[in-house]
């Protein structure tokens, strides 16, 4: 009973978050209540929650994002929970993540349209992000996941589905990013060949995916894959053309 009372006060709670505006005393008393029972039986000794935050950020409500979304994770994403390769792993977003993904928004290529790159005056915020990633759905299975080496906890890309963004066959769309630190180490191959993998598992019969002319290493790694360009293209001379590209899974 208690725990499915905590789950009732987190999902609320996270609701009120994923609106954007982390005031979450639009949750009902008893259910703050219950999520902020939740976070301090799982936060690490020593840190503190406050029952009540009416406006502005805290660490508090950082602690509560993340617990939020790992106890959204832990019920209602075991068939997408995560996928290994030899140094690999690929794992669901967390809260957690919000930093390294405003990172990889900051290393983009100046000639990535300015709506994905971060602007001059840091938009889209911290907040903006933890935002993106609670209300995140890994939609096409597996969705996009976060990279990690195997060794390692520091995310270092994203690799995954997402719905076809040119609309014309409704097949899923491979996309991957990785930090620049760690380009060139045949990382990127490595997850897009365990998601598409999965993909076919998962009873996808094709993917596809745009890559901008310029983008040689993308296109590289596409063409290990067996993906082909299908002479579709977008023109656009400001940021160059986005060719279409498909593989056939079965
Ligand atoms: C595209 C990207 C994910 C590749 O990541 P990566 O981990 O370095 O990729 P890999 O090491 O698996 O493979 C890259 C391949 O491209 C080759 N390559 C990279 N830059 C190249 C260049 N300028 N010219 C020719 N080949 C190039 C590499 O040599 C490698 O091929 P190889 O294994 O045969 O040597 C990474 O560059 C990135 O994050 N770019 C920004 C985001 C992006 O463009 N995403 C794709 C959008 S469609």
């Amino acid at each position: 009973m208690r725990s499915l009372l905590t789950e009732q006060g987190v999902d609320e709670v996270t609701q009120c978050l994923q609106a954007g505006d982390h005031d979450w005393n639009r949750a009902t008393a008893g259910s703050r209540r219950y999520a902020v029972k939740a976070v301090r039986s799982a936060a690490p000794s020593g840190a503190r929650t406050k029952r009540s935050v009416s406006s502005g950020r805290s660490s508090t409500v950082g602690t509560l994002l993340d617990h939020t979304a790992r106890m959204g994770r832990a019920r209602g994403t075991q068939e997408h929970d995560g996928l290994r390769s030899e140094r690999l792993r690929l794992r669901p977003w967390t809260v957690a993540d919000a930093a390294f993904r405003r990172r990889l928004w900051a290393e983009r290529d100046p000639r990535v349209p300015a709506g994905r790159r971060l602007t001059a005056d840091g938009s889209p915020s911290l907040a903006d992000m933890e935002a993106w990633i609670l209300g995140y759905e890994p939609e096409p299975t597996p969705g996009l996941l976060v990279v990690e080496l195997v060794e390692d906890e520091a995310p270092i890309g994203y690799c995954g589905l997402v719905r076809d963004s040119v609309a014309r066959s409704g097949d899923p769309e491979l996309a991957f990013e990785f930090l620049r630190t760690s380009w060139g180490h045949g990382y990127a191959t490595e997850a897009a060949r365990a998601v598409v993998a999965r993909a076919a598992e998962v009873g996808h019969e094709h993917l596809v995916a745009t890559v901008r002319e310029w983008n040689t290493a993308s296109l590289t790694v596409l063409g290990k894959l067996g993906f082909v360009d299908t002479g579709e293209r977008e023109h656009d001379p400001v940021h160059g053309d986005s060719l279409l590209l498909r593989a056939r899974l079965r």
